[in-house]
C-alpha cells in the first residue's frame, strides 16, 4: 500500500500506526521479539511467514481498554443497548483505515451486533486531535437517520482510545466489491448506489458539512447493494478547507494543487467514485498502468505530481448517459460541476438522463427530517 492517503497539516500519526503494534518490538537480521522477551522467529525464517505471523499478531491486537463511559448514545436507537465497553466482546478485525481500526464486536448481554472505530489517542497532539474527534463525531451525528449514512449507535472514550460503535456493514466496502471477483456490479447497481451516495452527500453539504474524503473505501455495501457511507474523519464544518486532504485517487485539481475547496471537491471524488465503478479502476490507477509506473515505489510528490498530471479518459465503451454524467461532474472548474450549478441545486443532478427512472422519495423524506432536526438544534444553542 502507498502511504500517502491523508494529509492533514498537523495530523500525521495515521500510517505509522499501520505497521506498529506496542507488544512488537523489531531487531536487526528479521528476528522479532515480543514484549516478554520470548523469541518469536529466527533470522532465517522466510519473510513470508513473518508477515503472516505479524498480521496474526496484529488482529488479535484487538484490546480496546476500560471505558470511562458512554458519552453519547443514540436516542433514536428504541432497544436502548447497552453500548458500555464492559458489555462487548470485541472480535474480528473488519478494517483499517489511516486513522482508525474497526473492528466487529458483539454485546454480551443480548447478542447485538456492531463495528467499533478506534482512534488511537496521540500523546502529543492531544488538542488538534480532539477537536478532529470532535469534528467527526458531530458531522456523523448531523447525518444519522440517513438511509445511506452507517448508523452511529455510541461514542465511548477510553484511557487510549476514542471509539465509535456504529452498525457493521457485513458486505465489506466498495473497493473490496470491486477488487474481488465474486461480486459483479450491473450497470442498475452502478446507477443505485450512485444516486444513494450523492443523496449522502448533498444532505451533508445542506447539512453545512464538508465529508473530504469520498473514495470507494469509505462507502460499504449492504447484500441489496444499497450504499452507506462512512469516515467522517475528515469532515469539517463549512463550505471550504484549505489544507490537502483525502484519498489521492480521488483528490480534485483544487485540493491537488492546494487551492481553496469546498463542496465542488467532494463532487469531483464522487465522480472518481463513480468512474471507477463503471470503468472497474481510477483515472489514476488507469494512467499509472499506462505509464508503467509503480505507485507504491515512487516518492510521495512524484504521486501527486503525476495525479496533476492525470486525465480522465472515457472509453467508448462506456453508455452515452455514463460519458455525459462523468463529463459534467469531472469539469476542472469547481463551480461548474454537476451538483454546484444553480446553489448547489440537487435536483439538478436528480433531473440528470443518468438517473433517469431512480426513485429519490424516501431519501428526500430522510433528508428533510435530518435538515430540520439540525436547524430546531441551531435555534435551541
Ligand atoms: N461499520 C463498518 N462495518 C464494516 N467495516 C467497516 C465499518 N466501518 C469501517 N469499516 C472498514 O474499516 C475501514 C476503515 O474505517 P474508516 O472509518 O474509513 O477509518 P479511517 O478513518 O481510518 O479511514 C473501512 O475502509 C472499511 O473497510
Ligand atoms: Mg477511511
Amino acid at each position: 500500500m502507498y502511504t500517502d492517503k491523508i494529509e492533514v497539516e498537523g495530523f500525521e500519526h495515521g500510517y505509522e500506526r499501520r505497521a506498529e503494534d506496542p507488544r512488537l518490538e523489531t531487531h536487526g537480521n528479521a528476528t522479532f521479539t515480543h514484549s516478554t522477551g520470548k523469541i518469536l522467529s529466527s533470522p532465517r525464517l522466510r519473510l513470508r511467514s513473518i508477515c503472516q505471523w505479524m498480521s496474526f499478531t496484529m488482529r488479535r491486537n484487538n484490546d480496546i481498554g476500560q471505558s470511562q463511559g458512554v458519552f453519547w448514545q443514540n436516542a433514536r436507537d428504541t432497544r436502548k443497548r447497552n453500548w458500555n465497553l464492559e458489555n462487548l466482546q470485541v472480535e474480528d478485525l473488519l478494517g483499517r483505515g489511516s486513522f482508525g481500526e474497526v473492528f466487529q464486536v458483539k454485546a454480551k448481554d443480548d447478542g447485538s451486533e456492531a463495528a467499533i472505530k478506534r482512534i488511537k489517542k496521540n500523546v502529543l497532539n492531544t488538542e488538534k486531535d480532539l477537536s478532529r474527534v470532535k469534528a467527526e463525531f458531530s458531522c456523523w451525528r448531523a447525518m444519522s437517520g440517513h438511509p445511506n449514512v452507517i448508523s452511529l449507535f455510541a461514542f465511548v472514550e477510553t484511557d487510549t482510545y476514542w471509539c465509535f460503535i456504529m452498525e457493521r456493514g457485513n458486505f465489506g466496502s466498495l473497493s473490496q466489491v470491486l477488487r474481488s471477483s465474486d461480486v459483479m456490479l450491473g450497470s442498475q447497481d452502478v446507477r443505485k448506489i450512485a444516486a444513494q451516495l450523492a443523496h449522502a452527500i448533498s444532505t451533508l453539504h445542506h447539512a453545512g458539512y464538508l465529508h473530504r474524503d469520498i473514495s470507494c473505501s469509505n462507502v460499504l455495501l449492504t447484500e441489496n447493494l444499497d450504499c452507506r457511507l462512512i469516515d467522517f474523519g475528515l469532515s469539517v464544518k463549512g463550505t471550504t478547507a484549505t489544507s490537502r486532504s483525502g484519498s489521492l485517487a480521488y483528490m480534485a485539481p483544487e485540493v491537488l494543487n492546494r487551492r481553496p475547496a469546498g463542496c465542488a471537491a467532494d463532487w469531483w471524488s464522487w465522480g472518481i467514485v463513480v468512474y471507477t465503478m463503471i470503468v472497474g479502476k481510477s483515472p489514476l490507477a488507469l494512467f499509472a498502468i499506462r505509464e508503467q509506473i509503480d505507485l507504491e515505489n515512487i516518492s510521495k510528490e512524484s504521486r501527486y505530481e503525476l495525479a496533476k498530471k492525470t486525465p480522465v479518459v472515457l472509453s467508448t465503451r462506456t453508455s452515452p448517459e455514463e460519458r455525459a454524467l462523468l463529463v459534467d461532474v469531472l469539469r476542472p472548474d469547481p463551480e461548474s460541476r454537476l451538483g454546484m450549478r444553480d446553489g448547489m441545486n440537487f435536483d439538478l443532478l436528480k433531473a440528470h438522463p443518468y438517473f433517469h427512472g431512480v426513485d429519490w422519495t424516501q431519501l428526500d423524506a430522510a433528508k428533510r427530517k435530518i435538515l430540520r432536526r439540525i436547524e430546531i438544534r441551531a435555534k435551541r444553542t
